[in-house]
C-alpha cells in the first residue's frame, strides 16, 4: 500500500503530478527505527499538508564513530508498515550508492551554529547532516520539512542552512516525545541494557531540576552546572560530554538567563550516547 522508492528519479516522478495538482508535501527526513518521536513528525506532516513523504537513510556521512553506525537499528519493513498505518504517502529509501554514487565529492557546511556542542564532540557530523538534508529537500522538494527538537542543534543548523541557500521550504519544529519517566524517545535507546534504562530518564530529571534553578537568572551556569555534572555522575552516567546552557536562537553559551535559552546534555551510558535538551525562559 505504501510505495517504497529507492531512487531520486521516481521520487521526482511520484512527487511531480503532486505538484503540479497544487497539493502541498510534508517531508519528514528519518534514519528510521522509528518510534513515537517520528510519528509526531509524520502527524503533523499529515495534518498540515495534503501529502506526507518519509525518507529513511542511514547516513554514513554524518556518524563520526564505525561502531554506531554499524549497530544502528535497522527495521525497514516494520518501519513501512508503521509509516502506512499512519497515512504516510510515500517512503524514500535509497541506497548508499544512490545518495553517494562513484565520484560524489559535495559538502555542505554551516558554520557558526555547527561549532558548539555536538559539533565539538562529533567532528563532521553536522556536514553530514546538512549535505543530506540538503539533498533531501533538492530531492522532495517540500513546502515543509518536519525536525524534532530532540535533535535542537540540528533543527537550528537546518533552519539556517535553508536561510543562507535561499531553500523554499518551511521547516517546522516538533516538540520532543518523551516516555512517561522523562526519558527522550530515541532509536538507541533499543541499545539500552536493563540497569542503564533505569538510570537513563535521571538525564531529563536532573536537567529539569538545573533548568528550574536557572531560570531565576541569579545564579550563574558556571556554579550550576558542574554540580548538575556530578549529579549525573553519581547516578551512574559513565561519561558527561556537557552540561551547557546556550541561547535558543543563536547557540551561543550564556551564563545567566536573561533571555530564551536552553539547556543541553550529551552523556554515556556505557557505549550509549544519550542527548536531551530542554527549553529555559527568564522568569
Ligand atoms: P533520526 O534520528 O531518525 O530523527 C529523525 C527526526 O525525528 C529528527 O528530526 C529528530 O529530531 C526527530 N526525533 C527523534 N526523536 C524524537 C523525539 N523523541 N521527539 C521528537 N522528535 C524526534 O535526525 C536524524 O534522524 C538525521 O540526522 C536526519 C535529519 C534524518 C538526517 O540524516
Amino acid at each position: 500500500l505504501l510505495p517504497i522508492l529507492r531512487r531520486v528519479d521516481q521520487l521526482r516522478e511520484a512527487t511531480q503530478p503532486w505538484r503540479r495538482a497544487g497539493e502541498t508535501i510534508g517531508l519528514v527526513p528519518t534514519m528510521g527505527a522509528l518510534h513515537a518521536g517520528h510519528m509526531a513528525l509524520v502527524a503533523r506532516a499529515t495534518a498540515e499538508c495534503d501529502r506526507a513523504v518519509a525518507t529513511i537513510f542511514v547516513n554514513p556521512k554524518q556518524f563520526d564513530r564505525k561502531e554506531d553506525l554499524s549497530r544502528y537499528p535497522r527495521d525497514e519493513a516494520r518501519d513501512a508498515r508503521l509509516l502506512a498505518e499512519n497515512r504516510c504517502d510515500l517512503l524514500f529509501a535509497p541506497g548508499v550508492d544512490q545518495m553517494y554514487p562513484q565520484g560524489f565529492a559535495a559538502t555542505v557546511g554551516i558554520t557558526g551554529v555547527s561549532d558548539v556542542l555536538e559539533g565539538l564532540y562529533r567532528p563532521g557530523h553536522f556536514d553530514g547532516v546538512t549535505t543530506v538534508v540538503c539533498k533531501l529537500l533538492l530531492q522532495s522538494l517540500p513546502d515543509r520539512a518536519y525536525f524534532g527538537e530532540k535533535d535542537y542543534q540540528q533543527l537550528t543548523v537546518v533552519k539556517q542552512m535553508v536561510r543562507d541557500l535561499d531553500i523554499p521550504v518551511d521547516i517546522v519544529p516538533v516538540a520532543t516525545v518523551r516516555e512517561p519517566d522523562g526519558l527522550a524517545l530515541a532509536s538507541r535507546n533499543v541499545h539500552l541494557t536493563p540497569a542503564q534504562r533505569q538510570v537513563a530518564p535521571l538525564l531529563h530529571r536532573v536537567m529539569t531540576e538545573i533548568a528550574e534553578e536557572l531560570s531565576d537568572g541569579q545564579t550563574p551556569a558556571a556554579l550550576l552546572l558542574p554540580e548538575g555534572q556530578q549529579r549525573l555522575g553519581s547516578a551512574g552516567f559513565t561519561k558527561i560530554d556537557y552540561l551547557a546552557l546556550h541561547a535558543a536562537d543563536t547557540l551561543e553559551p550564556l551564563q545567566h538567563v536573561d533571555r530564551p535559552a536552553r539547556l543541553f546534555a550529551a552523556a554515556w551510558l556505557g557505549k550509549t550516547r544519550l542527548i536531551d535538551n530542554i527549553a529555559v525562559d527568564p522568569r
